[in-house]
């Protein structure tokens, strides 16, 4: 959907909306278009339900005095709690209300509201940013588009002052939707479309954005040594790889932060077969690899001052015969062998190598991988915070901080030597899981953590239950989340361009 800004000046036609804030009461915009309908806004109010509750709606369809298709109230709930989160909800539940009601167009009369922590340009981007959020689609295998499901909404102006401003403002905020878009993408691709050559492709096109892509073969991570990746891609048909993006927006000395995504872009559980019932899912078990793809994009098209590494391991875990098997022993890069118990348990292995190729050739400051890793963190934790384990305080808050600011959580689980032992193996170095299930991210954790050397400050984010949604939400529709975009955005912007 195309947002753009504008100076105030009624709509020739399409939706014209306006605030009004708890307890009925009218913002100036909404006074001034009461006025003008010589007084619909006010009647109204007074037949309705409506009381201004944030996001809640009411539309005055065909109003006189003015010639948009409807005046639209949209609540705002209180002044003092229209912060950024607040402002983009409101945007997203403009697009909600209006994308099937017949108007190709909605204009929106925004005006500074008294009391409110958020005001001018940024004010009038944040709701223009959860407007553009919220409109996302991923439509392209709809054969038959009919106008009921897609709305036939295009476009949306943003009326305030100073649109200039606004424009700019709102220009930082959509490159950041731009890489969201793309992890979206991604994640809701079907397996047979995104696998590990065609994502590695995907991630050459950001090259055109000045990040540094580079493609490993499988015969070059076997040289690497890379036998805990190698060994989940053995049984498929469409070889592994693994992808290295570099942004360098900081000075050239400066080293880099990396981040590490798990991209097994569709996990049947290998030889230790998943039940069939919801296999389709695991198409998006490459979601960490996809929110690392989109973030490279954000920042490089914001052009971050920031060194920042992405690393994706991609492969596709298949029974076959020539599939490892449980048991199997593999050599990782690091030369720690592994005992693989169960060839489910397969993201971790993947994430084994790549986070100790990072370390080798790159030796980051920071380190902080995603994945989809286990259906145990959605037991603990649901679909509204993803699993954030750290071997470092600082680094914990920081990521924290960041998720608070931009509603996407993180809730820290523990680490510890008694979990250590339980990936103990009795004819390796390390077993690919616990003993039974229990504490099963945290073994995962664990595990991970036997990759990281010199006590590198490390996180890893197990998105399993946040990369993809069966609900809608005000600024993040069904399927594809983009989780993890906004959350490594800000941590970069807050912590490494601040400096
Ligand atoms: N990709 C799955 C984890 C997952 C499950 C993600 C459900 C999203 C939704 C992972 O590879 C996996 O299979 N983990 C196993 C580990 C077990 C075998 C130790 C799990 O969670 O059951
Ligand atoms: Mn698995
Ligand atoms: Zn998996």
């Amino acid at each position: 959907m195309k947002v753009s800004f504008s100076e105030a000046a009624y709509p020739k036609s399409g939706a014209l909306v306006v605030g009004v804030l708890a307890d009925k009461k009218l913002t100036d915009s909404a006074r001034r278009v009461d006025k003008k309908t010589g007084g619909a806004i006010n009647r109204a109010l007074k037949a309705s339900k409506f009381k201004g509750r944030k996001g809640q709606w009411l539309d005055i369809v065909g109003p006189s005095g003015v010639s948009a298709s409807r005046v639209s109230l949209v609540g705002l709930g209180k002044a003092e709690g229209l912060d950024d989160l607040a402002l983009e909800s409101i945007g997203g539940s403009i697009h909600k209300n209006l994308a099937k009601k017949g108007d190709t167009k909605i204009s929106i009369l925004w005006e500074d509201v008294k009391g409110a922590p958020v005001t001018g340009k940024d004010a009038a981007a944040r709701l223009a940013y959860g407007l553009s959020l919220a409109s996302y689609s991923f439509d392209k295998y709809h054969t038959k588009k009919n106008d009921e499901d897609s709305g036939g909404l295009r476009e949306a102006v943003v009326m305030a002052k100073e649109p200039q401003a606004c424009t700019r403002a709102y220009g930082a905020l959509a490159k950041i939707a731009d890489g969201i878009f793309l992890t979206r993408d991604l994640v809701s691709e079907p397996a047979n479309v995104i696998f590990p050559v065609s994502l590695a492709k995907e991630c050459r096109k950001l090259s055109k954005l000045g990040v540094k892509v580079e493609v490993l073969s499988p015969a070059k991570m076997k040289k690497l040594g890379m036998g805990a990746l190698l060994g989940v891609g053995q049984g498929s048909a469409n070889e592994s790889q693994m992808v290295i993006m570099q942004w360098n927006g900081a000075g050239a000395r400066k080293k880099p932060v990396a981040f590490v995504g798990k991209g097994v872009t569709f996990d049947t559980g290998g030889i230790s077969l998943k039940p069939a019932a919801g296999m389709e899912d695991m198409k998006w078990d490459m979601g960490g690899s996809g929110t690392v793809i989109g973030l490279m994009k954000a920042l490089a098209g914001r052009k971050a001052k920031v060194n920042a590494v992405g690393i994706v391991g991609l492969v596709e875990n298949m029974p076959s015969a020539t599939a490892q098997r449980p048991g199997d022993v593999v050599t990782s890069m690091s030369g720690q062998t592994i005992e693989v118990i169960n060839t489910d348990a397969e993201g971790r292995l993947v994430l084994a190598d790549a986070l100790t190729y990072v370390q080798s050739r790159f030796k980051p400051e920071t380190i902080i991988d995603l994945a989809t890793l286990t259906g145990a963190i959605i037991i603990s934790l649901g679909h509204e915070y993803a699993g954030l384990f750290s071997n470092n305080d600082d680094l914990a808050a920081q990521l924290t901080v960041a998720g608070e600011a931009e509603g996407e959580g993180v809730w820290r689980m523990p680490l510890g030597p008694d979990y250590d032992k339980l990936i103990d193996s009795d004819i390796a170095d390390i077993r690919n899981t616990g003993k039974g299930r229990a504490g099963g991210s945290i073994t995962a954790a664990q595990f991970l953590l036997r990759f990281i050397e010199n006590d590198t400050p490390w996180a890893h984010i197990d998105i399993a239950g946040m990369a993809w949604s069966n609900k809608a939400r005000d600024t993040v529709p069904k399927g594809g989340t983009g989780y993890g975009v906004r959350l490594l955005n800000r941590f970069v912007a807050d912590n490494y361009e601040k400096k």
